[in-house]
């Protein structure tokens, strides 16, 4: 029987979950704790809003790139998402053929259902992503396996010390079926992840056993010194931390909070993606996932300052509904808007993107107490000097976009006092400064813009005292 063509990626999702057992279609959607995070992606994002560009002669345009030495067709990698066969029984074998037709990177997970080897002979351009394992040996082994493979880069997940609770899998007691495995690893490291207990998953057990908490930036450091492949470090979600990444070595960071299934309480990436190119300049590739659904997703990621996003559950749907051929379908799909999105905003190139003015509601603000050092300090006059990445972006993109640059809340007995520090582009000052009053005011929701075409930008600060 025919399948209905999809016109957009959402409509693969009610296709997938009518198809999926109902325990695997919540292993994929399902996130963290109440799943706040996971509907804050998607929202967050749609609350991004481009202000095209006209009569920028669109006539001839391109999505292609470069990403971490491979080319791609567009700035787009699917994301890493273990055991592919829950989905299909080609699991990351059609995953990767029709990553390979689309001409973008396939990040294949540690916990693949389907070898290394026989992923990586599918040919294309091929990532690993890596768990931090207790037993180190067998990391060593893996990375010699893949560049063996002739795999182009390696990609750390940073942010699973342990495993987010996710109260579907532990409802249903999720676990796997006994003719997927994770096929990298033998059948002992395996048998965790099939005990099925009820108000407990499988995997979440199987990843207590066999990854290792401790992981911290000494470890980054000796995984650089273990190869020449490029090193992405994916769960970043601080300014400071982008920064480390940077310094240790890596040539990429992620700004991910894992879709929603790590934190349930986590800021969404597009809340600090700006800080984060802000801090790493041109020393590092930016790559950004969490929620692209569409093209147009993808040119606000490129407009808050990403080099290219990782689509994640869009492709799982897409396996589920079709194997390699709806996968392909879905990543020309995204291609199609985003070369659409691209010329009603003036873009000719990914690069233009960058340039585009972005408005969107205020994202998150930084509360520190009085004792503790700020979270994320404001950024420092040396911090603030641009890079050709970020040309023409105010110093720190971030507060364009959200109009807040920093706020302290200072917790004092029954008052809260709140310092707004703002660098915003001179020209547009004063507008700003009412639309930010404005929000802080009423409470709701505000835009407020940075131009790319401003040259100079003015710090400004604010306060108000709060009863609590
Ligand atoms: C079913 C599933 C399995 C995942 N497995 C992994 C994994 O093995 N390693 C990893 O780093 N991230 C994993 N992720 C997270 C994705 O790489 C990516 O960060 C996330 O899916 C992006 O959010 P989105 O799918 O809502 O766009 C997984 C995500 C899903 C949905």
């Amino acid at each position: 029987m025919s399948r209905p063509v999809p016109v957009c990626l959402e409509d693969l999702s009610a296709a997938a979950a009518s198809l999926l057992p109902a325990d695997v279609w919540g292993y994929v959607a399902g996130g963290a704790g109440d799943e706040s995070t996971v509907h804050l992606n998607t929202e967050a994002l749609r609350a991004i809003r481009l202000v095209p560009r006209v009569l920028a002669d669109v006539s001839r345009r391109s999505t292609r790139g470069e990403l971490l030495r491979d080319s791609c067709a567009l700035p787009v990698a699917i994301a890493p998402m273990a055991y592919q066969k829950l989905l299909h029984p080609d699991g990351e074998n059609a995953m990767a053929r029709a990553a390979k037709r689309a001409g973008v990177p396939f990040v294949l997970p540690m916990l693949s259902s389907v070898a290394l080897e026989e992923v990586a002979a599918v040919g294309g351009a091929l990532w690993l992503q890596l768990y931090w394992l207790r037993d180190r040996g067998q990391t060593r082994e893996l990375i010699q396996r893949a560049e063996a493979a002739g795999v182009g880069a390696l990609m750390l997940t940073a942010d699973m010390p342990v495993m987010g609770r996710r109260l579907r899998d532990l409802r249903c007691g999720f676990s796997l079926p006994d003719h997927i495995h994770a096929a990298n690893f033998g059948a002992e490291q395996n048998a965790a992840a099939r005990e099925r207990h009820e108000g407990n998953s499988a995997i979440a057990g199987h990843t207590a056993l066999t990854f290792d908490p401790s992981l911290n930036w000494s470890d980054v450091e000796w995984l650089r010194a273990q190869t020449s492949l490029p090193l992405v470090v994916k769960g970043i979600l601080h300014p400071q931390d982008a920064t480390r990444a940077a310094e240790v070595g890596a040539d990429a960071v992620v700004v991910s909070n894992h879709g929603g299934r790590q934190l349930d309480r986590s800021v969404a990436g597009t809340a600090v993606l700006p800080r984060v190119r802000d801090a790493v300049g041109d020393r590092c590739t930016v790559l950004f996932d969490g929620g692209i659904r569409s093209g147009s997703d993808i040119l606000c990621a490129l407009a808050l300052g990403a080099d290219a996003v990782l689509v994640g559950r869009p492709a799982l749907w897409a396996l589920a509904v079709g194997a390699e051929e709806a996968v392909a379908e879905a990543l020309e799909l995204l291609r199609a808007e985003l070369d659409t999105a691209m010329a009603i905003t003036g873009c000719r190139t990914v690069g233009d993107a960058r340039a585009l003015t972005v408005l969107g509601p205020l994202p998150c603000q930084y509360q520190v107490s009085t004792a503790a050092p700020a979270v994320i300090p404001p950024p420092t006059a040396a911090s603030s000097t641009r890079s050709p990445r970020s040309k023409g972006r105010s110093s720190c993109a971030a507060c364009s976009v959200s109009g807040i640059d920093a706020a302290t809340v200072l917790p004092s007995r029954g008052a809260v006092k709140t310092t707004l520090a703002r660098s915003i582009p001179a020209r547009s000052a004063n507008v700003s400064i009412s639309l930010v009053l404005a929000w802080w005011r009423t409470n709701r929701p505000m835009s407020s813009s940075r131009s790319p075409h401003s040259s100079s930008t003015s710090p400004v600060s604010l306060s108000s005292t709060e009863s609590a």
